[in-house]
């Protein structure tokens, strides 16, 4: 695991950006992992820039969203679905057949969650998979106690998240699901890169257990340790609980890998 630390949240979700902007040009038909939520707006607003203004081509690439609400149709304003149609499939020239998300109105949940597991494997596996956290320490909606083992399977939602992301239900936060189809930390595991992003003063308690912490399925994101090729990136509020923030940013300043990456660290 490496440990990045920006600025600010700009520069965070911009780093992340050019790290997938970078995957896309050495494998143009790339398998990305997606994450939807705050956090990853300004990512995939950042992409949508690099397509328009340097030609980022995402045509040949395929996705698979981690996560999908259980009982919301894709049409609905508050599904993955629609999230990542509006913030970044409708403004890059990806092709939409190429896009995927588990089923949130299945009448079998546990087939469609073989299957989304089964069309993962039909295209060799995810490259790259773009994670946020939650402050239960979900990663996708793996909620405390998810086996570390764990596959794309259906998963109740802990109150405290049914809490903070109802507040994006405007005025129907009622509407928010109690359930949600998530890839298995297994099935994130299994990625040939990871890359968590994480930002802003409320993620600094969970980002500490998460990356200096033991391993432990009450916080989901600590297995990422055991990933042999994850990258952490926070910005300044994200990582004020991190111990060994001098060690994390000698390491930036010493990796040849980030060489293009230093000098402004608002870049
Ligand atoms: C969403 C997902 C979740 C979010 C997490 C953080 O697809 O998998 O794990 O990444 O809940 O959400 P925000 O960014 O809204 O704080």
């Amino acid at each position: 695991m490496e440990v990045i630390i920006r600025q600010d949240e700009e520069a965070a979700a911009r780093m992340v950006a050019r790290l997938v902007a970078r995957q896309l040009r050495l494998k143009p038909d790339s398998v990305l992992g997606l994450a939807t939520g705050r956090t990853m707006e300004r990512v995939y607003a950042e992409l949508v820039s690099m397509h328009r203004s340097g030609g980022l081509d995402f045509s040949l690439c395929r996705t698979f969203n981690l996560d999908e609400y259980v009982g919301l149709e894709p049409s609905d304003s508050h599904s993955y679905r629609y999230y990542m149609n509006e913030n970044l499939f409708k403004r890059v020239n990806i092709d939409l057949r190429n896009t995927h998300l588990p089923h949130g109105m299945a009448t079998d949940l546990k087939a469609e969650c073989a299957h989304y597991e089964s069309l993962i494997a039909s295209v060799g596996g995810i490259d790259l998979q773009l994670l946020g956290i939650g402050e239960t320490g979900h990663i996708g909606f793996n909620e405390p106690l998810s086996s570390l083992r764990s596959r794309t399977r259906d998963k109740c939602l802990t109150p405290s998240t049914i809490s903070v992301n109802s507040t994006l239900f405007g005025d129907e936060p009622h509407r928010m699901p109690r359930r949600a189809i998530t890839m298995g930390v297994g099935t994130i595991l299994d990625a040939r890169e990871v890359i968590l992003l994480a930002t802003g003063p409320r993620k600094a308690g969970i980002m500490a257990k998460a990356v200096e912490g033991p391993v432990t399925a009450m916080v989901s994101a600590s297995a990422l340790q055991l990933h042999p090729a994850c990258k952490v990136i926070v910005d300044e509020a994200a990582g004020a609980d991190f111990k060994e923030t001098d060690y994390y940013r000698w390491v930036f300043e010493n990796e040849p890998e980030w060489e293009p990456y230093r000098g402004n660290p608002q870049d």
